[in-house]
């Protein structure tokens, strides 16, 4: 057994992050060598060999893998090396390889200066500075930020892996600079080059923004320390001073929506002297942003003539990135490559992208190049080509880009539409994870929207390791909030400038947090956010006031339900009351804030935070409940949040209201950004696991898997973002769009069953929940969580036996009710019953495989939910029905497809049949089909 994924801050090997309140987190592989960690210790030191440490902790019992507090002060420009080692609960011994982190500039003053040019000129500048080294160099590193956006190169190569530095942020407020090792890179003569682009920050960015008359343009900038150290100990900085110079390279334009445009027949400019940029700069400090990097090339699929005559390269998925092409054309000839997500009638269709261009502009100089943009990006799976007569699959590339997040979380299914659900969520998110997590990847918006971060972050941390990710996002939303006295702004960063906010969105700032403690349990992230969480929340009590303003302030509410009254598609709006929305997710707020409270140790605040949460209860009650609890908002979304956030006084007739209306719309969903992501956890809590695999399985209008039929490869922003007829029809239709992906998070909880026990944290205590489902036929899941790497599977091997195989992490212990096992056939032998109590089993560390008979058939299922006619046609069932409800002999043959639970719950009153007497004959039924299997 070894110890894996030694990490700081949630980084693995950082160089040049900020690292301020250090978390050491570390995992175990799984080979048992014991159940758990009796005790631990770290040392650090500032060599690869760990002499004289400079922090050794000693074996101590509190040193968790979830996150131990380094409290040592960080000195600037040192790489300091750590190793784990643990005792296991039988005193085996184990540690990790030694490992390492870099920092930055700590507190050091920049001893470069901000330069600047001339910026009304279109071509992009080049920032340049000539230099020759003597010595041997031992270590280089260069600290640099560029405004808008900055490419470097060392003697002509590119330095570093990424793309759009310095990463997306309110630049009034905060820069963040990247720190690179260019040791290797140095040669004698040297030329250090910064290309400068227009990006986030100096573009056109933002809704209904315009590009920027070039007088009224904010000016480059750049600023850069290259720190050298020879082999004789002595050193040297390179820095931004007046002694460097400018070149105009051959980039005419380049923005986030519209692209960029590349001349090659441009002369060399002569070179101009740098300026000394005299405007305030706001505060530079080390990275937080993780970085963005190509992570898939995406070949050409195939190469479309449309009815049009265009040609179109087909990459088969959409996905958010650049592209690599080589071209070889003659001299003056352009071309124009355009980008976009869909195809309409058979022909190129950018319609939805509304203003943004996404385009890619070249004018050849006659000789061979390659084209790779580096100032943009684009949200595609199709190219148009526009002025080349001849192209070949391979001479155009994909690169697709995200901010890097770590895969942790593996999961497929029996079935291939889920998988393909699953496929689409994970690109999804892949795509609008850009430095901040965007709505959309493609159209002028790919804004950091709260609302649909905050409805992703429980599926996308199954998916990958985004703690570092949002930990940036939530240092951008806190900054925000600072400025904007407690509220949070609909995007952060706040390029919008509208001062508008909106519960569920601003609720991120509380749900974010709060997800992400409940995943790593690392609880600096709960200290870092709590003045975010609670100044939210004091900021919504102020507005709300003695007469309940909240209710009445602007939100965005259900955010595209089907539900609105109005029945127009472009109407935006759903059908709950926003107001009730808005109440219960500062009622969710005020609880979250008072749990963080309690767990950091604010007891007195908990208490405060508590008792607001019962004051808004009881409004929430008054307002939008009968006294006697009897809900009046009626909507999904409504009877899901009264029952989700247990508002109700009243809960069977809550969940009869929500399972009548779902049987009154067929079952089919209603819901839109903020009922959606619920549903499942709401239903599944109620007993309605089934239903939502009815709805997960529905592949007609509105689900997920009508999209998935419809050949998305990415979720979709609206339940019809594409008609049957392969229409867009509202302009407001993304492809790109994550939020309803957030149904991921129920796969992994309820089909896979990774579940976390109540109040517990990290994954390191699990009640696994997996629920069967014979279209799934089976999943297999894998997910290396905080606390070590979980697999869980499933398999229907037939009609009556089920597979399971199990893998608890060490150091984590889990609890599973294995479902439908019959138990009167159980091997008792098996591992997994070793420590068994009331049907549940009590799993510590370790491997564990079961094939079992189940009680219940699997696949022809019979039960009170089956079509009168399927329940007939078995003679042991019909024989048993006819005897406990004679009445159904008086069915008539017309209703015999419905099921027979709705025959009864619609014309049975008088048979005052309860719920428990439903149970009892379901369970009956199975009886008889056992005793006949078992017969067999
Ligand atoms: C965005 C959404 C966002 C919404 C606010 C839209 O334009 O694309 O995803 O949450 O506005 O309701």
């Amino acid at each position: 057994m070894k110890i894996v994924n030694c990490q700081i801050n949630h980084l693995n090997s950082p160089l040049g992050f900020s690292l301020t309140d250090p978390v050491l987190t570390y995992h175990f592989s799984n080979n048992f060598k014991g159940k758990f960690q009796k005790e631990a210790k770290i040392i650090i030191a500032t060599n690869s060999k760990l002499e004289k440490p400079v922090f050794d902790s000693g074996w101590q019992r509190d040193i968790q893998p979830t996150g131990y507090l380094l409290k040592i002060k960080l000195l600037p420009y040192i790489r300091y090396y750590w190793q784990v080692w643990a005792r296991t609960d039988n005193n085996q011994e184990i540690k990790s390889d030694i490992n390492w982190f870099e920092t930055a500039k700590e507190n050091e003053n920049w001893s470069a200066k901000w330069l600047t040019c001339d910026s009304t000129v279109d071509r992009h500048p080049i920032f340049s500075k000539d230099f020759v080294l003597n010595k041997k160099v031992k270590q280089a590193r260069l600290y640099i930020c560029g405004l808008g956006l900055y490419v470097s190169f060392l003697n002509k190569q590119k330095i570093g892996a990424e793309f759009l530095t310095p990463g997306c942020n309110n630049y009034g407020s905060w820069l963040q600079y990247q720190t690179y090792d260019v040791t290797k890179d140095l040669q004698g003569k040297n030329h250090l080059a910064v290309l400068l682009g227009n990006g986030w920050y100096k573009g056109r960015f933002g809704l209904n923004a315009k590009e920027p008359k070039p007088n009224k343009r904010k000016p480059w900038k750049l600023i850069a320390e290259l720190h050298i150290t020879f082999t004789d100990g002595s050193r040297q900085v390179i820095n931004t001073d007046e002694s460097w110079q400018i070149t105009r390279s051959k980039i005419t334009a380049s923005g986030i929506y519209d692209g960029e445009a590349r001349d090659d027949t441009l002369p060399d400019c002569k070179k101009e002297h740098v300026e000394l940029s005299k405007t305030k700069h706001a505060r530079l400090t080390a990275r937080l942003s993780v970085p963005i990097k190509i992570f898939k090339r995406m070949p050409v699929k195939r190469i479309i003539k449309t009815p049009k005559g265009e040609t179109v390269l087909d990459l088969g998925q959409n996905f958010a990135g650049i592209f690599k092409m080589k071209v070889n054309l003659p001299k003056s000839k352009k071309i124009k490559l355009q980008f976009s997500e869909h195809m309409q009638d058979g022909n190129f269709y950018r319609a939805n992208l509304r203003t943004a261009k996404q385009e890619y502009d070249y004018t050849s100089n006659g000789k061979p190049a390659v084209l790779e943009p580096c100032l943009t990006y684009y949200g595609y799976r199709y190219v148009k080509v526009t002025g080349l007569n001849q192209i070949n699959k391979e001479d155009f590339m994909g690169l697709a880009l995200s901010s890097s997040i770590p895969p942790i979380g593996k999961i497929s299914t029996g079935n291939k539409d889920i998988n393909q659900l699953i496929s689409n969520a994970r690109w999804g998110m892949l795509s609008n994870f850009m430095d901040t997590p965007t709505d959309c990847p493609q159209r002028d918006e790919r804004q950091g929207w709260t609302g649909d971060a905050q409805v992703f972050s429980a599926t996308a941390n199954y998916f990958a390791d985004a703690y570092a990710f949002y930990n940036k996002y939530l240092y951008d939303m806190r900054t925000e909030q600072v400025k904007d006295k407690g509220m949070i702004p609909s995007v952060i960063p706040d390029f919008m400038h509208d001062n508008t906010t909106s519960s569920v969105w601003g609720d991120a700032a509380t749900i974010i947090p709060w997800t992400l403690y409940q995943y790593y349990q690392d609880p600096t992230i709960l200290e870092k956010s709590f003045s975010l969480m609670k100044d939210w929340v004091d900021y919504i009590k102020r507005i709300d006031g003695n007469d309940h303003a909240w209710e009445h302030h602007y939100h965005w509410g259900d955010w595209l339900a089907l539900d609105n009254p109005s029945h127009d598609p472009n109407q935006p709006f759903g059908g709950t009351d926003p107001g009730f929305i808005a109440d219960v997710y500062y009622y969710n707020s005020a609880n979250i804030v008072a749990r963080s409270a309690r767990i950091l140790g604010h007891n007195k605040l908990a208490k405060q935070y508590d008792d607001l949460a019962e004051q808004i209860h009881k409004h929430i009650l008054d307002e939008f409940f009968s006294p006697n609890g009897r809900p009046c908002i009626t909507t999904q979304t409504g009877l899901i949040l009264a029952l989700k956030y247990n508002l109700t006084k009243n809960r069977p007739q809550t969940i009869k209201m929500l399972r009548d209306n779902f049987a009154d719309n067929h079952d089919l969903l209603q819901t839109g950004f903020t009922g959606t992501p619920l549903l499942g956890d709401t239903l599944t809590s109620i007993g309605l696991s089934d239903l939502v695999y009815k709805l997960l399985f529905n592949t007609k209008y509105p689900s997920w898997l009508y999209a998935v039929k419809m050949g998305a490869t990415t979720i979709w922003e609206r339940w019809n973002s594409v008609m049957p007829n392969g229409h867009i029809e509202t302009s407001m239709s993304s492809l790109n769009h994550y939020s309803y992906g957030s149904i991921v998070e129920w796969i992994w909880r309820y089909a896979a069953g990774l579940n976390q026990s109540q109040n517990c944290y990290g994954f390191q205590n699990l009640t696994l929940k997996p629920h069967i489902n014979s279209k799934l036929k089976e999943i297999k899941a894998s997910y290396n969580s905080a606390s070590g790497d979980w697999q869980i599977g499933w398999k229907i091997i037939d009609n009556w036996h089920l597979h399971f195989s199990i893998i608890v992490p060490f150091n984590c212990q889990a609890q599973i009710k294995l479902p439908s096992l019959y138990q009167a056939k159980i091997d008792k032998n098996n591992p997994i019953f070793a420590n068994s109590q009331d049907g549940i089993c009590h799993l510590a560390a370790g491997r564990y495989e079961i094939t079992y008979l189940t009680n219940i058939p699997l696949i022809n299922k019979l039960s009170l939910d089956s079509p009168v006619q399927k329940l007939m046609a078995n003679d042991q069932v019909k024989n048993l029905l006819l005897k406990k409800l004679p009445v159904i002999k008086q069915i008539p043959p017309t209703m015999y497809q419905s099921s027979l639970r709705a025959i009864l719950s619609k014309f049975g009153g008088f048979l005052r049949l309860t719920n428990k007497d439903f149970d009892q004959i379901d369970q009956e039924i199975h009886h008889v089909l056992l005793k006949n299997e078992l017969q067999k």
